[in-house]
């Protein structure tokens, strides 16, 4: 289950999606000694966010519907918690970033990279925030390019992946877009929509915000489709997301085309102990097939 990503060695090609669990040292200690092989910061900005009022998580049938609107520390805090990670754990840190501006996206990279994580991913494309930044910076080829080229300048040695999402005018054209102005690889995809759901008693919206992004199963299949498209059209890595709970649907993600796997509503769900339970049908799967790693198979639906 060893897997190489961008010259980083991880245990196992599992990853903690950004936004769960990981705001602080200790919960991303607790993911990466439940096999997971490394762990996405919560994004931050320049500035500490308070984010959307309750409620702003809302579990249905077949995922979670949310509005957290990117609450943070800001970034000067937020790299402390990397920095202690790295004193606890060998296991690789990814810093999830975001800008209200442009210009921001460039000055919290530069407070990233004092922290040394082993990549920076920039979170174009959270559909949370719509109304407040105008359209998110992924659904605009110029934004989007603008922000890679900054991001890549200040991150020097430290790869950066651009994380989209399935809207705006096509992830497969949005990847090539980022591939084209330096990103190391490509995170895909955020939450979708955004949707809603309606308390039928009170006859209003559950979320304060009234709308959030949907998570979890429900978006398992455009997550599929996105990688697919992605992996066609660049020759970067994709770190393919969106509603992996089972790990069938891990092993989907790879046949697609992705090099790692990240996770964010299933651990709600199931807890920690789902990268054990993923690991382990990936290792069942291997042995199966007779394959020596995922290398083996990824991209294999082609
Ligand atoms: C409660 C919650 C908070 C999230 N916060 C962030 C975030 O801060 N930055 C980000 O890039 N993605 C964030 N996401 C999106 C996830 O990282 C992931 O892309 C998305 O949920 C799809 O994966 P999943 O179905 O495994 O959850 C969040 C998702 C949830 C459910």
């Amino acid at each position: 289950m060893k897997t190489n990503f961008l010259n980083l060695q991880l245990n196992s090609p599992l990853v903690l999606a950004s936004g769960i669990l990981g705001l602080t040292a200790s919960s991303m200690k607790r993911v990466v000694d439940n096999s997971c092989g490394a762990v996405t910061t919560k994004s931050f900005n320049l500035e500490a966010r308070k984010g959307h009022p309750n409620p702003s998580i809302v579990p249905f049938e077949h995922g979670l519907l949310n509005a957290v609107g990117l609450s943070n520390p800001g970034a000067e805090e937020a790299i402390k918690e990397i920095e202690r990670f790295k004193q606890v754990s060998d296991a690789p840190v990814f810093a999830s970033i975001f800008g209200r501006t442009i210009d921001e996206y460039g000055k919290v990279a530069e407070i990233a990279v004092k922290a040394k994580p082993h990549l920076i991913e920039v979170n174009v494309s959270c559909p949370n925030v719509r109304s407040e930044f105008g359209t998110p910076f992924g659904d605009v080829p110029e934004d989007t390019a603008a922000i890679t080229r900054l991001v890549k300048q200040v991150a020097g040695d430290i790869p950066v992946s651009i994380k989209l999402g399935p809207h705006g005018p096509g992830i497969a054209r949005m990847a090539k877009v980022c591939e084209e102005n330096g990103a190391d690889a490509i995170t895909a995809i955020n939450t979708v929509g955004p949707g809603m759901l309606i308390d039928i008693n009170v006859q209003k919206p559950v979320l304060s915000n009234k709308t959030g992004g949907v998570s979890g199963p429900a978006i398992l299949p455009i997550a599929v489709k996105s990688v697919y498209e992605v992996y066609k059209n660049v020759s970067i890595p994709i770190i393919g997301t969106g509603g992996v709970t089972h790990w069938q649907d891990a092993v989907q993600m790879i046949l697609a085309g992705a090099s790692l796997v990240s996770l964010g509503t299933a651990v709600y769900y199931e807890g920690i102990d789902v990268f054990n339970k993923i690991n382990m049908g990936i290792q069942t799967y291997l042995e199966k097939f007779g394959y020596e790693s995922i290398e083996d198979f990824r991209g294999g639906a082609h």
